[in-house]
């Protein structure tokens, strides 16, 4: 028997026991003829005790060890004199009578600790290192958790988990396709799902009403911290639901969620039209952990001389709260800030609404006192705030203020990362009109119900959807949609999309096909499962919560994928080799 317990396990309470413990070396102190070593497996680390004077063989064997051997020892508990109250293990260490090497290690190319002195290529490389740092492996075990929780509240709710193929006919959901050549259909490609889209709402059509799959996605698009080229979804579909029932099922189950993986109250799911989200916030996806929503001021601004406010199509502005102190370096530097490319404004005017009621702004020139008492009160502020206004095109001083309130909420603190917003952005548009290839593009997917009445509206892009985003601190954790489930109505959006017959025909005609017979009206939302680990972890990037993950650069370091292939493949699945390379 290798162990009788694990290294998290031994506790006061088993002085006395013997026991066999097995793990890896975490590090070993000489001390006054005594060995100390730390052993290491997932669940802990318990301390060994080897005694140079009662059992010099053993020690020396002891003093031999490396970081990261695996080892079994045998022995018996005991209290520790010196106890480690940062240590579920630490009141206890084994008094060592046996060890055994079960494998050697070479020494590990960084260390394997929380803190680890290893930079990123380098745990990438030696990913199955990484992952035995207690910090990653937390991270993995948070995973296990919530998929099997979310697991749990589904089956509870009917759902049944249905697996789909991998090895598909593209699906356009907006990115590029990852696609496989088939060696027994010359010339002919598969393509990686980018979601089991189309196929559960044929499941829908089969009468399986309550689907759902731990599934992973794939999607050929530029990296980002929130983003990998293979993804997983908790992905399901609802039958003989509106969306209020989607909705409801859903909050639910992040509520679930909650409660159960992370011992919290989620509180309530706001609410909100994305024409709300946009005017409000300047982002489909607001972080409402924090106010400081945005106050448009044409009426108030405009038509007093000052002539980059009159041109303006949008003049609006957010109220710091207790920032009228703000220095001139650091106004400086919020307008340095809006300036730079990324956020693209061409200025910031500011006004400070000092604590002894006076106002001093930026823009003193063309606005007397009373004037920017009537901004101040329009945007709620009070003595000790400071307000900041950005103005010109609405979409895009929109964009630029939303990214400027996230920023000054970072700043003062307000987007704590223990407190947790859910909120729902409802009735999106339909489509989106796109300038580079000027056409409509589906805002969701092409398969999502347009609203009543939707063929009266003039200007397509006022034609909303209905379609539902579930935003958790400004996170897009989960999207989905009421689908279409007639025929003639789906080929009416095709033709919206600017598909030919042909064209819808070639590429859907499976699922029209399949809405010919007996489809019943669904519905359903994906989870992007990775994102909702890492922001339930705490953190930024969703590397951390995926075992094995891709770079930047779409590339796994460790296994040397993508890599060429041999000249033999090429033949057999009738590609040409060397082909040259586009840049
Ligand atoms: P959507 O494309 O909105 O919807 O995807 C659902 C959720 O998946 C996550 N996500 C990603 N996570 C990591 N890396 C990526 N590259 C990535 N792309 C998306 C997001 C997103 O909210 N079939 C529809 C769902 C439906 O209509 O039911 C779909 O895939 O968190």
């Amino acid at each position: 028997m290798y162990r009788t317990h694990t290294c998290g396990e031994l506790r006061i309470e088993h002085a006395g026991t013997q026991v066999a413990l097995s793990g890896w070396v975490q590090r070993s102190r000489q001390f006054g003829g005594m060995t100390f070593i730390d052993l290491r497996d997932r669940y802990g680390i318990t301390q060994l005790v080897f005694n140079m004077e009662t059992d010099p063989d053993l020690c020396k064997q002891a003093n031999d060890l490396g970081r990261e051997y695996v080892i079994q020892v045998k022995g018996s508990v005991r209290e520790r004199s010196n106890k480690n109250p940062n240590l579920p293990t630490g009141d206890i260490e084994i008094e060592t009578t046996e060890l055994n090497v079960l494998n050697k290690s070479d020494v590990p190319p960084f260390t394997i600790e929380a803190e680890t002195d290893g930079g990123d290529d380098l745990r990438m490389r030696y990913r199955y290192l990484d992952l035995r740092r207690p910090s990653v492996q937390q991270n993995i075990i948070l995973r296990h958790r919530l998929a099997q929780e979310a697991r749990k509240f589904l089956c509870d709710n009917n759902f049944l988990e249905i697996e789909t193929p991998f090895l598909i006919k593209s699906t356009p959901e907006g990115a590029r396709d990852f696609v496989v050549p088939s060696r027994m259909n010359a010339g002919q490609f598969y393509a990686l799902p980018q979601s089991p889209q189309t196929f559960k709402q044929l499941l829908m059509v089969s009468g399986y009403d309550r689907y759902f799959q731990i599934v992973r996605c794939f999607r050929d698009e530029d990296l980002r911290a929130d983003r990998q080229p293979e993804f997983t979804q908790i992905d399901c579909e609802m039958s003989f639901v509106d969306q209020d029932d989607v909705l409801n099922m859903f909050e639910n189950l992040l509520k679930h969620l909650f409660k159960f993986v992370m011992g919290k109250d989620l509180g309530d799911v706001e609410r909100m039209s994305y024409a709300d989200a946009m005017r409000l916030y300047g982002i489909d996806k607001p972080d409402t952990r924090f106010g400081m929503t945005f106050t448009e001021l044409n009426d108030l601004a405009q038509n007093k001389g000052f002539k980059i406010f009159d041109a303006a199509e949008l003049v609006v502005g957010i109220c710091a709260e207790g920032c009228a102190g703000y220095s001139r370096k650091q106004l400086n530097a919020l307008t340095d800030w809006v300036k730079r490319p990324q956020i693209g404004a061409k200025g910031l005017v500011y006004v400070k609404y000092n604590e002894d009621g006076s106002f001093k702004s930026s823009v003193d020139k063309f606005y007397n006192q009373e004037d920017l008492k009537a901004w101040a009160d329009k945007m709620g502020a009070k003595p000790g705030d400071l307000l900041l206004v950005l103005s010109g095109a609405t979409e895009k001083v929109r964009k630029q203020l939303g990214q400027l309130r996230l920023h000054m909420g970072s700043e003062l603190g307000l987007r704590k990362a223990d407190e947790f917003k859910a909120l729902w952005v409802l009735n999106f548009p339909l489509l989106e009109w796109d300038e580079d290839s000027e056409r409509w593009f589906a805002c969701h997917h092409p398969f999502t119900r347009p609203q009543k009445g939707f063929e009266q509206i003039e200007n397509w892009g006022d034609i909303k959807a209905d379609a539902y985003d579930l935003v958790l601190n400004g996170n897009e954790i989960a999207g989905g949609s009421i689908r279409i489930h007639e025929r003639d109505l789906q080929e009416k959006v095709f033709d919206l999309l600017g598909m030919s017959k042909e064209e819808s025909e070639s590429k859907f005609g499976f699922l029209m096909g399949a809405f010919e017979y007996g489809a019943p009206p669904h519905g359903g939302i994906a989870f992007g499962f990775d994102r909702l680990c890492a922001i339930f972890g705490g953190a930024e990037s969703i590397r951390d919560f995926i075992a094995f993950p891709k770079n930047n650069s779409g590339r796994d370091t460790m296994i040397d994928a993508p890599s060429p292939i041999d000249d033999e493949q090429y033949t057999e699945l009738h590609i040409q080799p060397g082909a040259e390379l586009v840049e």
